[in-house]
């Protein structure tokens, strides 16, 4: 399916992405609260963002952070060495790797359960995981791979742990949040935003920059709404700046745009410690407003009219719902 819009939208971001350097001034050393006695969920922690999302954390004292990524051969011991070495205090706080694969609803399943069994509370969600040029494919359950991943992956796992977060919401002192990583590539979404009669299969005929950027539309719709229906707690979507990690290496290994424009991206990338600034902002400073979407840091209401528009979040919530009954 060629749509002009988008393959336009494409172009524009990858040649003038936003970087991470206007908005407003956050130094997490100096600008993060002391985190005391929080319980705080990084997905995609093993990856560049999340990594060091979890470090940033990790130094202002939180009861614990865990780290959900994939299933791997050390089950995370690496990762969680690389964060405690990075903050390099004995008195880091306690780091734990969750397994999960969001492609799965039985694996997010038992990552939730696991989380409920050994907390009472959790604090801060960051729901950072993500793919983007991935050849078609379907999740477990037979949706297209990115917004399996990207989008219902963690809309299902904020339902199983929702309990927990409004819970946690009760107590005195609280300030929980959920911060839901969507991208400015969500300019990249196909026509209308979310082709929702597409959703179940691997969406050939879909370039993959726009199957990207319909998940991405998604997470901010997603975090629109949950942010309506829990007004107790703060959701808000950002974008992060455009940073060289992993999954903009596997970009440029994959396509000719991407690979030259390499020799001049540092001019329009950030590093990985100024790309988080939005995540940890969005965490922890106050006057985040809930149900918005920010990009960069702290500067709202950017995202496209499609991306705005309630009627698509609530057909979204209504369609998840159906799609998640029942999963526990
Ligand atoms: N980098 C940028 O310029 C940029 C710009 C806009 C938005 N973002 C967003 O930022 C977030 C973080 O990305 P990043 O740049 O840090 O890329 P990254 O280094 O590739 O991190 C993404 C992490 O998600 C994990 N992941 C992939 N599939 C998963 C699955 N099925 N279940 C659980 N975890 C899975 C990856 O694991 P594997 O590495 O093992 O696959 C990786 O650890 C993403 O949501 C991305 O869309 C990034």
């Amino acid at each position: 399916m060629l749509d002009f819009q988008a393959l336009i939208a494409s172009a524009r971001v990858t040649l003038f992405a936003s970087g991470n350097q206007r908005g407003v001034a956050f130094d997490p050393a100096r600008d993060i609260p002391s985190l005391a006695g929080k319980v705080i969920l990084v997905t995609g922690g093993a990856g560049d963002l999340g990594k060091q999302v979890a470090i940033e954390f990790a130094r202002h004292k939180p009861a614990r952070i865990y780290i959900a990524d994939l299933p791997c051969a050390d089950h995370g011991a690496s990762v969680v060495r690389g964060i405690r070495d990075a903050v390099a205090d004995e008195h880091c706080a306690p780091v734990t790797y969750l397994e999960i694969d969001l492609a799965s609803f039985q694996s997010v399943s038992a990552a939730a359960a696991q989380l409920r069994a050994a907390e009472d509370r959790l604090d801060i969600a960051v729901l950072n995981a993500g793919i983007m040029r991935v050849r078609p494919g379907t999740t477990a359950e037979g949706y297209e791979i990115a917004f399996g991943i990207n989008y219902l992956g963690h809309a299902l796992l904020m339902r199983l742990l929702m309990p927990t977060l409004l819970r946690t919401a009760e107590l005195p002192g609280a300030d929980v949040r959920v911060v839901a990583v969507s991208s400015e590539g969500h300019v990249m979404a196909p026509k209308g935003g979310i082709l929702f009669d597409k959703l179940k299969g691997p969406c050939e005929d879909i370039k993959y920059y726009q199957r990207y950027g319909q998940s991405k539309v998604a997470v901010i719709g997603f975090a629109r709404e949950l942010a309506k229906r829990h007004p107790q707690i703060r959701v808000v979507a950002v974008h992060p700046g455009r940073i060289i990690t992993g999954m903009a290496r596997g970009l440029q290994k994959e396509s000719l745009l991407f690979r030259a424009t390499a020799p001049i991206s540092p001019i329009f990338c950030v590093s990985p410690a100024i790309g988080v600034r939005n995540h940890l902002w969005a965490a922890t400073a106050p006057g985040v407003e809930s149900g918005k979407y920010y990009e960069p840091v702290g500067v709202p209401d950017k995202e496209t009219a499609v991306a705005k528009d309630p009627s698509l979040a609530t057909r979204l919530w209504e369609w998840t719902e159906k799609e998640l009954e029942g999963v526990a």
